[in-house]
């Protein structure tokens, strides 16, 4: 048993759609959030920028005294994961492997989309991922740079955002019957891509699978939390606005949070 806290990081409120999984999958664990929304969006950046913020954000979370690290973000995953892994002591997860493994798993035809941020499409890291576990397997990679946006600025739901999609997937539309969430934001546009690829492809969500993931690891080292029932103190920072930040936590959690700003 260890009674410490998850670490999630991400460059905004993406992580979130990783953190709600936990919460529902692992309900006796207890999360501390980090979310880097001023300097939201990771994907445009240079690969050492994106490093750099990265392991500011590890640094934060390790003065939380976590117990495991998860990367609710594919742009610091494809970037700065196996650095950050390899330097700490604790267990630190990505969200890369489990979906490339969920997508081959759920393809029928071989055909697979990846949807992702300029730079974890300019890493290649679902390709090679998903072409190391099934080389017959074709993908299809597209960047979506203004999906991102449109979730930090709770515009998802809007007309703009049905648009934004509509014109970014309409050439992948036909083409894949499984579509790679590779960006934790995107969860929260899920049912207008949906609409756009058709019902019948299957969307991958990259946290959903890596909750699975940290079940494993947690079962493994044995250090899950124990049952009680004291309520669970979640914690949720932002480098932004707490306001906005909240107003977007609470809507795709469904219920109350505390969340802090911090300079990071
Ligand atoms: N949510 C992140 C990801 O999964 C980062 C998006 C961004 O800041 O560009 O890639």
């Amino acid at each position: 048993m260890d009674n410490r806290p998850i670490g999630f990081l991400d460059s905004g409120v993406g992580g979130l759609t990783v953190a709600r999984e936990l919460m529902r999958q692992l309900p006796h664990e207890e999360i501390v959030y980090i979310g880097d929304s001023a300097r939201a969006p990771y994907g445009p950046r240079p690969a050492q920028q994106i490093k750099e913020y990265t392991w500011q954000l590890v640094n934060f979370l390790l003065t939380k005294n976590v117990k495991m690290i998860v990367f609710a973000c594919n742009t610091a995953t494809a970037v700065a994961w196996e650095e950050v892994k390899a330097k700490l002591d604790i267990p630190v997860l990505g969200v890369i492997l489990p979906g490339a493994s969920a997508a081959i798993k759920a393809s029928k035809s071989g055909r697979i989309g990846v949807l992702g941020t300029a730079m974890t499409i300019q890493m290649d890291s679902y390709r090679k991922k998903i072409q190391a576990l099934s080389p017959a397997a074709q993908v299809e990679s597209l960047a979506c740079p203004k999906f991102v946006p449109l979730v930090e600025s709770n515009n998802y739901q809007s007309s703009l955002a049905k648009k934004v999609v509509y014109e970014t997937l309409r050439g992948m539309a036909g083409k894949v019957d499984t579509v790679v969430l590779g960006c934790t934001h995107y969860p929260l546009l899920r049912p207008i891509i949906q609409n756009v690829m058709g019902k019948d492809v299957t969307l991958i969500d990259s946290g959903a699978e890596c909750a699975r993931d940290i079940s494993v690891l947690l079962n493994y080292f044995e250090i899950n939390h124990s049952r009680t029932e004291e309520p669970l103190n979640h914690r949720f920072y932002t480098t932004a606005s707490p306001v906005a930040f909240r107003l977007i936590a609470e809507n795709w959690l469904g219920k109350d949070i505390d969340v802090e700003h911090v300079e990071l």
